[in-house]
């Protein structure tokens, strides 16, 4: 990548298309789960050389949980396995590992291989990596509402502390605005993720499906970031 090229600090990332990859290839969805993952470890990699200190990934949204119990469970599965086992580069490239999204109805053993990564990043200061697991926008402004009110009734806050900056601080995590969203795949949709922190963000809709959205496709990503004229509101 050429130096001069601005690299945006948080970005937010929708891993779409992995179905479609393997079923256009005449495999099972699963495969295409799997490969996203491969693909998945590269890009975090690359990321952090990069110098992004921010990445969002959506992982599995809190309406996944509708689809087939046998996705959902080979899913919950994968990422458990994935934390578990897969997850040494995050230790390497001194990469920290946040989740956000309600605990319940996860299974206990994938929030065991959550906690355990969390814990064993937390010291870790380069690339933040804030993945989105049974994750919704609106379920993350309620439960921040919530929590809200109950710091209010215990008179920890008081009415005029609710500023818009203020409840962005009590979010699932203090993560700065997202700077660019990217979905893969060709679909035209913020499908209930980070809609907070992503108010002012710069989109960008390849046509790839995730499997495919390698090295190559992020430089093209990061080029088109730099073709925008982000104004924030204002005249410039
Ligand atoms: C959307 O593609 C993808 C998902 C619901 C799962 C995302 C999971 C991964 C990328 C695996 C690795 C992630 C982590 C955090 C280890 P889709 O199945 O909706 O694709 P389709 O629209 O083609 O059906």
């Amino acid at each position: 990548m050429n130096n001069k090229v601005e690299v945006p600090n948080h970005i937010g990332l929708i891993m779409d298309g992995n179905g479609r990859w393997a079923q256009e290839r005449g495999f099972a969805r699963t495969i295409g789960h799997k490969t996203a993952v491969a693909t998945l470890k590269d890009l975090c990699i690359y990321m952090a050389d990069l110098g992004v200190r921010y990445a969002s990934l959506y992982a599995f949204s809190t309406e996944n949980f509708k689809r087939d119990n046998k996705e959902v469970d080979f899913l919950m599965n994968l990422f458990m396995n994935v934390f578990n086992k897969e997850f040494n580069f995050v230790k390497e490239k001194k990469i920290r590992v946040l989740f956000s999204g309600r605990r319940e109805p996860l299974p206990n053993n994938v929030l065991k291989s959550m906690d355990k990564i969390v814990e064993e990043t937390k010291n870790n200061n380069d690339l933040v990596l804030n993945i989105c697991l049974n994750y919704g926008s609106h379920a993350e402004i309620i439960d921040t509402a919530k929590k809200l009110c109950n710091m209010y009734k215990n008179g920890e806050i008081e009415l005029k502390d609710i500023t818009e900056d203020f409840f962005q601080r009590n979010l699932y995590h203090d993560l700065p605005p997202i700077d660019y969203v990217i979905r893969t795949s060709g679909e035209l949709r913020l499908s209930n993720f980070m809609m907070y922190q992503a108010s002012y963000a710069e989109f960008y809709f390849p046509k790839v499906y995730f499997p495919d959205f390698n090295r190559k496709e992020f430089d093209k990503a990061l080029e088109e970031y730099n073709n925008r004229d982000r104004r924030f509101g204002g005249i410039k």
